[in-house]
């Protein structure tokens, strides 16, 4: 690390400081022009430049002698720092050896959570609880703050229906209207008042449409309708815009034949020109520098593309930093475009009060007292234990009893190190709760846990590449496969009920960790068909950081709890749910298909002109496939309860004529002997359309909680604003006509009426 002896002397006396974090924009502009009006071509680009500390890693590149260049005024912030002392110190360089004394923003990848770490937003997602997502986000922030950090990487709302890609896991699944929701929830629980120090700035990425790689292989192309792109895939970006969210980042795809980092269409045209942006525009991790394998020329081409599409903050690649004084005196780029990011940068700055206090995050006592706090992980518990979703539970195998034996077998079962998934780079992995422990703390005294680890997560060599890189997280039992497998169903031999936890390793989800393949590894599924084989009762605990593809376990094994990766208190939180103390209410964001042949496999797709009758497989000349019927293993917005939720009722009101809005009511009686939560889901079709429509578009969802026995009437207001897409002309509009209104439980089990809306 960059270490600098010396004390930290405030800038506060600096002449013509801002006096507060206000965004009073004419204030701000005042200052900043002052500002710039003393710097040198030199330091503009200077700010322009976003190196690695290093201490954590999440690229390839990293940067090198950053403090002589914070000194030399040709660094704006720094990321993958962690401590309140290590920023202290840093920011001392920046505020006095520097000439202007520019101090730095600190950013990081804190995603879901910061050392207390939530589930997956894959998961978090799955809880349809706007208000848990923004929790979650507000005390990320307030521990990251608390730790010297002012700027958060998130939200990820890469819209993805493609599992093989291993960042679904980041995302908040297939679906618009919901990806949207949650985008909203997250800015807001990151930034809701720059001004004192417990928020931090969000960063929307990765803009724009990165979910959509081809073959679900990370990093690769996109290529996309515009209709498709704007109706489908823009809208949680434009969400997080619209909610003010004070960055934005760029994707490392390629667009439609021009890289996301040089794709001044998106950058710009759509992003400050369509949806008024205010704020700045980072780069993903060496993304300029990826644009010379791309093919669209060396260093210095790529990084004026890139400023001239929009982009005002270089990634640890130094495009900007060693080219742009050259692009300028060649008539490459203009003095305006670099002044214009330069504005940009030291407005997020000012607008996070840096100006006015560049120590304002560097508070040691709130780092000693604010962060992995008993009631943060009392939160991460709760939420996490919202998300999880009840995939089957044949013969109520589920709850399981506080009474007799519980063998817990499976490589997931005792495997901390795993339970907080991809991004959580803040936090001691090592303090999270695993299963084996949390259900020994849940169970009670009359409960006897035993515990075999059964298999090993896959054959020894696969993800040994992967681990390098991010460290292994499970143990690897060296005996051949037979013998791991007989000492589990030997364990299991004296039990009541088996407990099987199996599926993914952190680390084969995440960045760069698509599979070809998204099954339960074979080992694993070799372990399972053992253990059914003993005719015990089996519940299939499966951690995982994408939809996997288990028609067989859905098969033969009665109950599946989807756990995803549950972060800091998953084990407690797996155990509240698995004994009854919570009862499940997540639901599903993403398809689960058959067979990886599906893929991609969604909700919200279009008719075709074949489309096949609904429970059909094959029918000659039909859209569909020889071998594999259309269905899902289980459908959007699918998840079980211990309780039963029945939907009766569904009325609309009538005569529907220009903005007038339809308001629909359907009654939920919660007909089970258990009190439960049920996300009631609203879609809608629009039969006939100047463009071919999806099939069903989630358009509204309330989570309500029925005690048992009781019924509720929920109501939703549908206006022509939320008719509204983007017509072949990307003209936003409705279009008067017949629609189908939608509700129910579940993408596929929906109440629905007819109703004709005229102009
Ligand atoms: C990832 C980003 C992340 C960045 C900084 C990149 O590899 O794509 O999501 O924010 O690294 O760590």
């Amino acid at each position: 690390m960059i270490l600098l002896a010396g004390s930290a002397n405030s800038i506060l006396a600096q002449s013509g400081a801002a006096t507060t974090g206000s965004t009073s924009t004419a204030a701000m502009d005042k200052y900043i022009s002052s500002l710039m009006a003393k710097m040198t071509l030199d330091e503009k680009i200077g700010q322009l430049n976003l190196p690695s500390s290093g201490d954590i890693t999440t690229g390839q590149a990293n940067s090198s002698d950053i403090a002589k260049k914070i000194a030399e005024g040709k660094v704006g912030g720094l990321f993958n720092i962690k401590s309140v002392a290590k920023i202290r110190e840093v920011q001392t360089i920046a505020v006095e050896k520097s000439r202007l004394k520019i101090p730095l923003i600190f950013g990081m990848d804190v995603i879901h959570g910061y050392e207390t770490v939530f589930p997956i937003p894959l998961g978090l997602s799955c809880s349809w609880d706007m208000q848990e997502v923004e929790r979650s986000a507000r005390i990320a922030a307030t521990e990251a703050s608390a730790d010297g950090i002012c700027w958060t990487f998130s939200p990820m709302v890469d819209i993805a229906r493609d599992p093989r890609w291993g960042r679904i896991a980041e995302g908040n699944g297939e679906d618009p209207y919901l990806g949207s929701q949650v985008a909203k929830a997250m800015v807001k629980g990151y930034q809701q008042d720059l001004s004192g120090n417990t928020d931090i700035m969000a960063c929307v990425k990765h803009f724009a449409l990165y979910g959509a790689a081809e073959a679900g292989r990370d990093y690769n192309t996109t290529d996309m309708s515009y209709t498709r792109m704007f109706n489908e895939y823009l809208p949680p970006y434009k969400a997080a815009v619209d909610a003010g969210v004070g960055s934005i980042m760029a994707s490392f795809n390629d667009v439609n034949g021009i890289p996301a980092t040089a794709n001044k269409f998106l950058q710009t045209d759509v992003l400050r020109t369509r949806w008024g942006f205010k704020g700045f525009d980072v780069t993903d991790y060496t993304g300029i520098n990826e644009m010379i394998p791309h093919g669209l020329g060396d260093l210095q081409t790529v990084s004026a593309l890139a400023l001239k599409a929009g982009i005002d903050m270089d990634m640890v690649g130094e495009g900007f930093l060693t080219t742009l004084k050259k692009s300028l005196q060649e008539g490459k780029v203009t003095m305006a475009e670099i002044d214009a990011a330069c504005r940009l940068v030291l407005e997020a700055k000012y607008k996070l009060g840096l100006f006015t206090d560049p120590y304002k995050y560097c508070d040691e006592k709130r780092a000693a007292t604010e962060i992995f706090t008993a009631a943060n992980r009392m939160e991460a518990r709760k939420i996490a234990s919202d998300c999880f979703v009840l995939l089957k539970n044949q013969g109520n195998v589920l709850p399981l009893k506080r009474t007799g034996t519980i063998a817990l077998i499976g490589p997931l079962a005792d495997a901390r190190e795993n339970m907080a998934g991809t991004w959580s780079v803040a936090a001691d992995n090592s303090k999270s709760v695993a299963l084996l422990q949390g259900l020994k703390d849940v169970a009670g005294g009359d409960v006897r846990i035993v515990y075999s680890q059964g298999s090993n997560l896959d054959a020894d060599t696969l993800f040994e590449q992967r681990a390098e890189a991010f460290g292994k997280t499970l143990r690897q039992d060296p005996r051949p496969e037979a013998d791991i497998i007989r000492d589990a169903v030997n364990t299991a031999a004296g039990a009541d009920v088996i407990v099987a936890a199996l599926g993914e390793s952190a680390e084969m989800t995440g960045e760069s960790s698509s599979r070809s393949n998204i099954e339960i590894p074979q080992t694993q599924q070799d372990l399972l068909k053992a253990l059914l084989k003993t005719g015990k009762p089996v519940v299939l605990v499966l951690f995982t950081g994408r939809p996997l593809a288990i028609k067989w376990e859905n098969d033969e094994v009665p109950a599946i709890l989807d756990v995803w990766f549950g972060g800091t208190e998953a084990g407690h939180a797996i155990a509240d749910v698995l004994f009854g103390d919570t009862n499940p209410s997540g639901k599903l964001t993403t398809t689960w298909p058959q067979n990886v042949g599906q893929i991609p496999l969604y909700y919200n797709h279009m008719n075709t002109g074949r489309p096949l009758p609904e429970g059909a497989w094959f029918q000659k000349f039909r859209s569909n496939y020889l071998d594999v019927s259309n269905d899902p293993v289980y459908p959007f917005g699918y998840g079980l309860s211990y309780t039963h939720f029945t939907y009766s009722d569904l009325t609309l009101s009538s005569s529907l004529k220009g903005n007038q809005p339809l308001t629909a009511t359907v009654t939920i009686t919660n007909d089970g002997a258990k009190d439960g939560s049920e996300v009631v889901q609203l879609y809608i079709r629009q039969l006939v359309g100047s463009i071919t429509r999806p099939v069903k578009e989630l358009k509204g969802f309330q989570k309500i909680a029925l005690k048992a026995g009781e019924s509720r009437k929920v109501m939703f207001t549908i206006t022509p604003q939320d008719l509204k897409f983007y017509n072949n002309e990307l003209k936003y509009d409705w279009e008067p006509g017949d629609f189908v209104i939608m509700t129910g439980g579940n993408s596929r089990d929906v109440l629905s009426a007819k109703v004709n809306w005229t102009r």
